[in-house]
């Protein structure tokens, strides 16, 4: 896609799962074979959390949960890999679809005995409205695991995109025998080791040798599911799989390093590198001279010792260059960054210069919001990145009426990093908090008492969705703001907002306001 090599070696992607499928082992090991870690099980599974990932908050060191996202970067072979980090848990699944409409590709990990659970439903659902390429890695094969076949039929239903195996396995658990590469025609023979990479053996399966490497039974069982496969699933189409229509599958066991190295090579080698990127005024392509990049993601605290910000920007197209002027397009003004950073997990080091596809942080102190778009002068605005009708509701009350100020401020900054949402109720003025999860209004709680010197306190409210509402006839769209006035509010952008108590009601109102669209996320 891209001409200029430098950005042509480079694939930008996210890793994502089910919490507990496997995200974390398997990132693990592509940093093994990236070089950025020596020994396989040196950081414990869980571990990585707490030591390759972010660990900036206190709030996260206190759970163990990897709340804030990190990018991890390494060459492999030829390759530039950025990996971005999502969060460890559900409740920050908003930062995840926003991670994701940074990446030019995804991995995503299903456990082999679970299937498609419903954070996967949702991350593919997000990747859907991108036509985002996808990979799917069947991990714990080691352990009892549904039926192949059906996992693919599973897979094809409810992440409703076509899928085409690349690895077969040779049965689950005890009796796991190995994958067979259906490109390669070789045979990778299971061996449980978290150090060692197994070896191939190149395998015709139609001699005794297949019998003699995995048993005459097995052999047979394993010839009749090829020629299955090669009935079945059409021939893999690279261009299908870039255009987010069809996912390739691997098996494998990411604790055991098992079938990694096939996921990677492939992966490297498939993998779009960095996509072009829709602005309102143009698409833009990522080999155009000039740098563009947009703020996908902000994070507070990575230094503890400073209150500080880090702005995550995906450098869109062209080359960033420390110390140049870039122009800030939402303030009208340009801006100079001395000291541009790179990650490695919680190693940072200042970087000079960044090319399309890479992910750079740039010290913040309130002048970015999520969405925000740095140029060369040209005034574009890249496109905004969705969000999501939040899980919960909760009215947010000032606890202490001398610093209203600070409260304010806080939640100001605090939405810009877009760690929930906020909506101000039209008929009594009062703020609405919407998360995913109940651990984001702690979040909330515990950085404006600490980073704003503010108290805040929750009072419930009862509401299912916050629809944003769209309609081209005015009148019906005044009648229906009259007859629900107590539920109307503005987000922070000033669209009308919805806020349905119920499913039936918000039925209901679809039902007598036939012309008026409802959105469930703010992208439409
Ligand atoms: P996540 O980031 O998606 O949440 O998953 P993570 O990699 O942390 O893995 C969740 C659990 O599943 C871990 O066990 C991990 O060891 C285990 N696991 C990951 N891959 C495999 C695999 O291929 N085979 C098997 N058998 N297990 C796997 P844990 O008990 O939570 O942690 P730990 O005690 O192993 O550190």
């Amino acid at each position: 896609m891209a001409t200029n090599p430098e950005i042509e070696r480079r694939r930008t992607f996210a890793i994502v799962a089910h919490p507990d499928a496997g995200k974390t082992s398997l990132t693990e090991k592509f940093l093994l074979f990236g070089g950025q870690i020596q020994v396989a099980g040196a950081v414990k599974s869980n571990k990585i959390k707490k030591t390759a990932t972010s660990d900036w908050m206190d709030i996260e060191k206190q759970r163990g949960i990897s709340v804030t996202t990190s990018v991890m970067e390494f060459d492999y072979k030829d390759y530039k890999v950025n990996i971005l980090d999502t969060p460890g848990h559900q409740d920050f699944a908003e930062d995840t679809y926003r991670t994701l409409t940074a990446v030019d590709s995804v991995i995503i990990v299903v456990d082999g005995a679970k299937g498609v659970e419903t954070q996967t439903r949702k991350l593919m659902e997000v990747c859907r409205m991108r036509n985002t390429p996808v990979i799917i890695f069947v991990n714990k094969m080691d352990r009892e695991a549904k039926d192949p076949f059906d996992l693919m039929d599973e897979l094809e239903e409810e992440l409703v995109i076509q899928v085409r195996p690349l690895t077969w396995p040779i049965e689950s658990g005890p009796r796991f025998k190995g994958v067979y590469n259906l490109y390669e025609h070789n045979l990778n023979l299971f061996q449980p080791s978290k150090q060692v990479v197994t070896e191939k053996v190149e395998v015709d399966i139609t001699t005794e040798e297949l019998d003699n490497r995995i048993g005459h039974d097995l052999a047979d069982k394993l010839r009749g599911e090829l020629e299955l496969i090669e009935g079945v699933y059409p021939e893999f189409n690279v261009d299908e799989y870039l255009k987010g229509e069809t996912a390739p599958v691997f098996f494998g066991s990411a604790l055991n390093n098992f079938g990694v190295e096939e996921l990677l090579n492939t992966f490297v080698e498939i993998a779009p590198s960095p996509r072009p990127v829709k602005a309102e005024e143009r698409t833009v392509m990522p080999d155009e001279a000039k740098f563009t990049g947009f703020i996908f993601k902000i994070t507070a605290n990575i230094d503890p010792n400073h209150r500080s910000c880090i702005a995550f920007c995906k450098v869109c197209s062209g080359k960033f260059s420390r110390n140049v002027p870039y122009y800030h397009v939402r303030h009208d003004k340009t801006m100079r960054f001395s000291s541009p950073t790179q990650f490695m997990a919680q190693r940072k080091t200042t970087v000079d210069e960044a090319w399309a596809g890479d992910i750079i942080g740039l010290p913040d102190n309130g002048t970015f919001k999520i969405g925000d778009t740095l140029t060369e002068g040209e005034h574009l605005h890249f496109r905004g990145l969705p969000s999501f009708s939040p899980e919960m509701f909760k009215y947010i009350e000032n606890a202490d009426p001398m610093k209203q100020k600070q409260l304010a401020k806080g939640i100001d900054q605090l939405m810009d990093e877009g760690v929930a949402q906020l909506f101000v109720n039209q008929f009594n003025g009062r703020k609405i908090i919407g998360t995913v999860g109940q651990l984001q209004f702690e979040v909330i709680q515990y950085r404006l008492e600490h980073e704003y010197n503010a108290k805040c306190r929750w009072e419930p409210v009862s509401l299912y969705k916050a629809c944003w509402i769209e309609g081209d006839d005015l009148a019906e769209l005044e009648a229906f703001k009259k007859r629900k006035y107590q539920y109307m509010a503005k987000d922070r952008e000033g669209r009308d907002v919805f806020l349905a108590d119920s499913n039936y009601v918000l039925q209901m109102a679809q039902m007598d306001f036939k012309h008026i669209k409802f959105h469930f996320t703010s992208e439409f």
